[in-house]
């Protein structure tokens, strides 16, 4: 038996239950691991709401991302043995001190990434690779707004962006989160609980605005983030953290400036195991190279995985939050 984090049935931080599990030797093509370091998002928070409903029903072990050395291999695996280091965004069943991973969707970590930076990258980090360089290419002189800009994903984005020559502008919810968001390479901080983002965009622009918008905020954000945005720009949506923005009417986007919108998400863009290992390699050189340092600013035992929750949602986190099995 292992120590997991369990939902029986779906609602508010309370819902997470500490308690053990089995794990079963692994199956064809699968992996057991022992887990080292696993990383809190925000995604977490939303298949423990029901938000995302979890494919495989109630009751399920939350969390979508880890690391942790391979125990066992199981038959058919050719890529892995016993004792390898790696680390997976895999669907649910990370909060525990062992699991099962399909050995495809796994990758081997370099010597220089530890377990915890691993823990705290490998979602959020491999999001910003395809944000940044597939979704929408962004080249030197661009004006890029991300929002939440100190968060976790937020403050990986800032340093890429900042490495790829744009001019970052990023929005937070607070001073100290400001200071945070400059420490990490974003060049304007725009403080959207108390300041008009979009008419301080567009002071900062010069009136040009942005080439793209990355909104994880969703409902509070919208429909301000298409006003940053230049004629014919990218509005990019891949979060909902003050709720989901509600159905609307396309022709807005004419009436915007012919723009672009896309929804995106990491499982579409790692869905090819090649295209998975070169999102990962191109993260693991710009960590490797120092270009981008991964915050991993809380960290929790798993049992407290209620606690880090509660401090996600409540805007309370900077950076990444990690559990220690
Ligand atoms: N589509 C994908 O592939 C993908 C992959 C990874 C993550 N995501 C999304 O990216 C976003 C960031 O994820 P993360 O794990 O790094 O979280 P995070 O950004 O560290 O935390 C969320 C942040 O959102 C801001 N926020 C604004 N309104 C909020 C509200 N009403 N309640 C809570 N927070 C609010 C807060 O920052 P301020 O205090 O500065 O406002 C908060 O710190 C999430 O929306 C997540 O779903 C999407």
């Amino acid at each position: 038996m292992v120590a997991a984090v369990r939902v029986h049935k779906v609602g508010g931080p309370e819902v997470l239950t500490y308690e053990q599990i089995e794990v079963p030797a692994p199956g064809p093509g699968q992996l057991r691991i022992k887990q080292h370091a696993i990383g809190v998002n925000f995604i977490d928070v939303y298949f423990r709401t029901g938000l995302y409903p979890a494919l495989g029903g109630l009751p399920f072990v939350a969390g979508n991302e880890a690391a942790g050395e391979v125990l066992e291999v199981g038959p058919g695996v050719t890529e892995f043995k016993r004792g390898d280091r790696v680390a997976y965004v895999v669907g649910l069943g990370c909060y525990a001190e062992e699991r099962l991973v399909p050995a495809d969707r796994a990758v081997k970590l370099p010597a220089n990434i530890s377990y915890e930076q691993a823990a705290g990258m490998m979602l959020k980090g491999m999001t910003v690779e395809y944000l940044l360089r597939r979704t929408f290419k962004v080249e030197k002189g661009m004006n890029v707004l991300m929002h939440a800009a100190a968060g976790g994903v937020g403050l990986i984005l800032c340093q890429w962006a900042n490495h790829l020559g744009a001019n970052v502008i990023g929005t937070v919810g607070s001073k100290d989160k400001a200071d945070l968001a400059r420490a990490n390479g974003c060049h304007h901080t725009i403080l959207y609980r108390e300041e008009d983002f979009v008419a301080r965009v567009k002071e900062i622009t010069g009136g040009k605005l942005c080439d793209v918008v990355y909104d994880s905020v969703g409902k509070d954000t919208f429909p301000g983030s298409l006003d940053c945005i230049r004629p014919l720009g990218m509005f990019v949506s891949f979060g909902s953290s003050s709720g989901p923005i509600e159905a609307f009417n396309i022709n807005l986007l004419q009436f915007k400036g012919s723009l672009f919108a896309t929804r995106p998400t990491l499982n579409t863009y790692a869905a090819k195991r090649e295209d998975l290992l070169a999102i990962a390699n191109d993260l693991f050189g710009v960590v490797g190279s120092g270009a981008v340092k991964i915050p991993v600013n809380q960290k929790y035992p798993l049992r407290d995985a209620a606690k880090a929750h509660r401090e996600l949602e409540s805007r309370a986190t900077t950076g990444s939050s990690i559990l220690l099995p």
